[in-house]
């Protein structure tokens, strides 16, 4: 069902480990044109093409020694590899970049679907443009309800932040985005130093670059050690719980301070607060490991609007 529906040309929420994506066929200008039409984005920016294996990958960009060094030990899993494109992934997808953003999903039901459907899938976060990103398919829909043809169930999202991204275009890669792969475990293989920021000279592209991204309603008050009056608390290890006062809600990310614990709370509990229409104070989270990945995002919800 949904591979036929992706097969002609629709749009099909499905699960990653990372976040749940919306996705088409990235060969078909027509299908990608669809996504961004159903989440409102203002410009046409990059997707990410979703291919399930790394020969598929090979197959549509071009892999340096390096790249296919780190594909090998990375994919399937949450990363994402910008490499010179080849051809296939429509310029649509690509933005008209001559780069093309490519992963292997480690959810085998992600892999599943792009098997099914026999082209890769063109696909960002399935959620409206600028919101936060859905770890379930019930997120999918209180954002997409009637934008989109089908959404494929397939649980929570375990990661629960989107891919890392890093750049292959240049010798010393470049990490573009933060996310479910740590930039520790992508050193220690590559045996560099990976560099970060956007590349010379370029104005930044990346919708995950922008702040006021991953944006709830609520005002966010980062960094808080303590509760004020009228706030609800996203703590860490119970750092604000000591000095909660009754009648103060608070939602801990990983009361034992397990940052992948965290990350995969991360985007539910910024849902769940959110509904309080209140202040959020957020807790200090440790930026080692995944915590790189859970302070970009909070901070770009924190942005001012
Ligand atoms: O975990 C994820 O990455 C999720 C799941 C669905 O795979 N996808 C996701 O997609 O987060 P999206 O569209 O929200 O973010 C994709 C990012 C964007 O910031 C985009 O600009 C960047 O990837 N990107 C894609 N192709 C690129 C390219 N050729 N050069 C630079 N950035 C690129
Ligand atoms: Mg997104």
């Amino acid at each position: 069902m949904a591979a036929a529906i992706i097969q002609a040309d629709g749009i099909v929420a499905f699960p990653t480990e990372t976040v749940y994506g919306l996705g088409a066929n990235a060969r078909s200008p027509r299908a990608v044109a669809k996504i961004y039409e159903a989440k409102g984005r203002p410009t046409f920016n990059p997707l990410i093409a979703h291919v399930s294996g790394i020969e598929e990958a090979f197959q549509y960009g071009e892999f340096s020694n390096q790249a296919r060094w780190i594909a090998e030990r990375f994919w399937p899993g949450p990363l994402t590899l910008i490499v010179p494109a080849r051809e296939g992934i429509c310029e649509l997808a690509r933005a008209g970049l001559d780069s093309v953003g490519l992963r292997v999903p480690a959810s085998a039901t992600a892999r599943a679907l792009i098997k099914a459907s026999g082209c890769p899938l063109a696909a960002p976060s399935a959620n409206r443009s600028g919101h936060v990103s859905p770890v379930t398919a019930a997120h999918v829909l209180a954002d997409l309800d009637g934008r989109i043809d089908m959404v494929l169930e397939g649980g929570a999202s375990t990661v629960g932040v989107e891919s890392t991204i890093l750049s292959m275009l240049e010798t010393v890669p470049r990490l573009l985005r933060a996310g479910g792969t740590t930039l520790e475990a992508l050193e220690a293989q590559l045996g560099v130093r990976i560099a970060t920021g956007p590349h010379a000279g370029e104005s930044i592209i990346a919708p995950g670059q922008l702040t006021s991204h991953y944006a709830p309603q609520a005002s966010i008050r980062l960094d808080a050690t303590a509760l004020e009056r009228d706030e609800i608390g996203l703590d860490f290890a119970g750092q604000l719980a000591k000095s909660a006062k009754m009648g103060h809600r608070i939602m801990d990310l990983s009361p034992q301070g397990d940052l992948t614990e965290a990350a995969a709370n991360l985007f539910s509990y910024l849902r769940a607060l959110d509904e309080a229409k209140r202040q959020i104070a957020v807790a200090p989270i440790p930026h080692y490991g995944l915590g790189a990945a859970i302070n970009d995002r909070l901070h770009r919800a924190a942005a001012k609007r």
